[in-house]
């Protein structure tokens, strides 16, 4: 058995894939990992869409370009425009992208919400004000997921450059419209080794008082 410290240290981005496929028991093994993680009064405010066919896959790209295209619809700089596609789209060449997706989240004590709405805040803006904990439950699956996915030998990226994309891809992946997405993550054996990665120094970014 891996040590944990050890699997998290050698977990790095991978943005280039070789085309050896991922079965569907890993796939299952990889979101397995993913819902172990804590999340917010246990919510469990995700959803996973795990895509593994060359034809979805290119759709999904395809949607994900018509995004950046509608975002980025003022720029006139075409240069710009294609870097910018090529970023959010380079998941198109792993053999899985899972989507990850945020559903609602609710609190266990509808007081916390009451309470918040009888101040004028709304569902959204109460999750604000506690530091979203929807969207950090949602951090630590796809953490989980990564140090599963380095422990099994293949590669991932953690991407939210898609995330512009959201109605595009919620509509080619006929998932809800409520659900937003919230990062897509290429999976696959990497085709190369990363460089090395430059840390901040620990003094940094810590103290023990
Ligand atoms: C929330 C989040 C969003 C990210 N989005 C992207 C992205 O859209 N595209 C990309 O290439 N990398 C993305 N990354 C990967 C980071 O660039 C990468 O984790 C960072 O450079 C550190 O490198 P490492 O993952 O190899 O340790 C993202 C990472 C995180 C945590």
């Amino acid at each position: 058995m891996q040590d944990i410290y050890e699997i998290m240290k050698s977990r790095r981005s991978t943005r280039k894939f070789l085309p050896d496929p991922v079965s569907d028991d890993e796939i299952r093994a990889l979101i397995s990992a993913a819902v172990t993680a804590p999340s917010g009064c246990n919510s469990q405010c995700w959803y996973f869409a795990a895509v593994r066919t060359p034809e979805k896959i290119a759709e999904l790209a395809e949607a994900a370009e018509k995004g950046v295209r509608r975002f980025y619809s003022d720029v006139t700089d075409e240069k710009f425009l294609s870097s910018r596609v090529k970023q959010t789209t380079f998941f198109k060449n792993a053999p899985l992208v899972i989507c990850v997706f945020l559903t609602d989240m609710k609190y266990h004590d509808p007081r916390v919400e009451e309470y918040y709405g009888s101040k004028g805040f709304g569902h959204k803006q109460v999750l604000d004000m506690l530091g979203n904990p929807d969207v950090l439950s949602l951090g630590a699956a796809v953490e989980n997921l990564l140090l599963k996915a380095e422990e099994m030998g293949l590669g991932a990226c953690w991407m939210n450059d898609p995330v512009v994309s959201s109605p595009e891809i919620c509509k080619a992946l006929n998932v809800p419209e409520e659900y937003r997405l919230m990062s897509v993550i290429p999976v696959g054996k990497s085709a190369y080794t990363p460089r090395e990665k430059a840390m901040k120094p620990m003094a940094e970014i810590m103290e023990i008082l």
